[in-house]
């Protein structure tokens, strides 16, 4: 079913694909509803960037971080700025460490492969998404 959804986007045309991102950034900069910007990698603190490098060896094969867009589970862009996680529990450090530690449905659990360290370094940088 999704996959049938996605085959219909790839199929329209480059012209109304054009006009629709254009419209849709109208709304989003006229009611501020699109997803609030991730930290710029440049200004991430050191904890930030241990936990970036725990993302990419640990997380980046199934989630990309840069976009709500699904991979092999949900994109991860803005996490915490959202009140809800993709399954609809809040997000929050409780939860998202809970999913990490003890894998949902097609997710892995992790917590055999990461310290306290790496898991607080990888919350500070999911907070920064
Ligand atoms: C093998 C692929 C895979 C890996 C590796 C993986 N995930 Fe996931 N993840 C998934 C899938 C699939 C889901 C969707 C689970 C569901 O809700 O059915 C998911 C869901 C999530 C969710 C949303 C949970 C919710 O309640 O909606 C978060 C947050 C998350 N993953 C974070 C991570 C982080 C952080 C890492 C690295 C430590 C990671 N994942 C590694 C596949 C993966």
């Amino acid at each position: 079913m999704p996959a049938a959804l996605h085959n219909g986007h790839v199929k329209v045309s480059f012209r109304s694909c054009a006009l629709l991102a254009a419209a849709l950034a109208f709304f989003a900069a006229g009611c501020k509803s699109g997803p609030p910007p991730s930290k710029p990698l440049s200004q991430l603190t050191p904890t930030e960037q241990s936990g970036r490098a725990v993302f990419q060896t640990h997380c980046a094969a199934c989630h990309y971080p840069t976009s709500t867009e699904p991979l092999h589970g949900p994109g991860l862009q803005a996490l915490f700025k959202r009140p809800y996680l993709p399954s609809g529990a809040p997000a929050n450090d409780d939860r998202v460490s809970s999913v990490i530690l003890h894998g949902r449905n097609m997710m892995p659990p992790m917590g055999n492969q990461l310290d306290d360290q790496q898991m607080q370094d990888l919350l500070a940088y999911l907070h920064t998404l």
